[in-house]
């Protein structure tokens, strides 16, 4: 890759918000990359992203982006429950599309979506940038490989002190707020990504006054008796730290786990006999480069998914998220119309 000679893709980013900015600065870094076009909800903070990145084209609506032939794939980074809408149109227009985690504010709203996706035959993907991280790509195939014998529980934190401000989406229902589709989704996925989905989710956690969950822990566990505890909030400067341990050993990220750049791996086969290997890893640009250029591969190849983050792991995390925060006693209302 990165020799030049393949296929240019051309990306179109929806929304003009701290993300947006974060991955298309990372766009930037991709080899054979087109930063085409941007869609905002206002025409001037469209023009202006698209001035800072260099783009050529700047809409105020998803509906003309998508029609956009210097767009192969669409980038979502509208707030969760605004997802679906920009993702419905990208597909029906066969656009390629990286939808931010996560992916959609409910199980339902999933369903339908990846079912819709399925049915387009255009590739689709939650931005799930963990599983493109070198070091996570490592862990896992040396628990594929047996290397930590057989994997009986993780743990994984993810979370901050977020200032209170019931109008940011961080807070706001109907921008989906909470910890747990903000945050806790990270762990979630990694957890789902080690052992598969849980056959029991247990979840204990503190609501605000609009009803959103402002921490949450949970415990999940599987039929053979492996557990994983996780922590999601937006009240406490959590570390952020993860580990797979194994009958022979252990795997340890250092905070913040979901996008690492330095792994543990401890090898214990017998009591008191451990042998210690340490990773690192220097992020390509903020760390999103890997999955962006999976991306890429996968468009210019025909392919509909990555199998480092197929559909069905986005469904099946989100089926933990729904249990969790109906547990928890959290609803998010229908999304308003775009534009709101
Ligand atoms: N992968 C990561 O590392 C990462 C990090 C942070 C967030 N995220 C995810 O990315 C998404 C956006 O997060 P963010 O932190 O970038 O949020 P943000 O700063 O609030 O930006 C969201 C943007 O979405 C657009 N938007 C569309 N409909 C909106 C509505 N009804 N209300 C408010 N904004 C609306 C706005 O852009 P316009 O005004 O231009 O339309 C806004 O700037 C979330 O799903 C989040 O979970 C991912």
């Amino acid at each position: 890759m990165g020799d030049g000679q393949e296929r240019v893709i051309g990306w179109g980013v929806v929304a003009t918000g701290n993300i947006a900015h974060s991955v298309t600065g990372d766009l930037t870094l991709l080899e054979n990359a087109r930063l085409a076009a941007v869609s905002s909800r206002d025409k001037e903070r469209a023009r202006s992203f698209a001035d800072e990145f260099g783009m050529q084209n700047a809409y105020d609506s998803v509906e003309a982006l998508v029609k956009d032939d210097a767009v192969d794939v669409v980038y979502v980074a509208s707030p969760h429950p605004q997802h679906a809408y920009a993702v419905r149109l990208a597909l029906d227009a066969g656009k390629a599309v990286l939808c931010e985690k996560a992916f959609t504010h409910s199980l339902k709203e999933t369903e339908t979506l990846v079912a819709h996706a399925r049915e387009s035959g255009v590739f689709c993907m939650e931005a799930m940038w963990t599983r493109f991280n070198p070091l996570i790509i490592r862990a896992r195939r040396m628990v594929a490989q047996g290397v930590l014998g057989e994997v009986r529980s993780v743990t994984a934190e993810l979370g901050f002190a977020a200032p209170v401000d019931p109008v940011h989406r961080l807070w706001n229902p109907a921008l989906g707020g909470g910890a747990l589709l903000d945050v806790g989704i990270y762990p979630v996925s990694f957890a789902q990504m080690l052992l598969g989905m849980p056959s029991q989710v247990g979840a204990v956690g503190t609501l605000t006054e609009l009803g959103v969950d402002a921490e949450a822990g949970l415990m999940l566990s599987w039929p053979g008796g492996q557990r994983a505890h996780l922590e999601a909030t937006l009240t406490a400067p959590i570390a952020g730290g993860a580990s797979i341990v194994g009958t022979l050993g252990r795997i340890e990220f250092s905070p913040r786990f979901h996008h690492p750049v330095r792994m543990v791996h401890v090898d214990a086969p017998e009591r008191g006999v451990e042998r210690v290997e340490v990773f690192e890893d220097t992020p390509e640009g903020r760390g999103y480069v890997p999955m962006l250029r999976a991306v890429a591969q996968a468009v210019r190849e025909g392919r509909t998914q990555c199998p480092e983050m197929p559909l069905s792991d986005t469904v099946d995390a989100m089926r933990v998220l729904d249990d969790a925060l109906n547990q928890l006693g959290v609803e998010y209302p229908e999304p308003a119309p775009p534009g709101r």
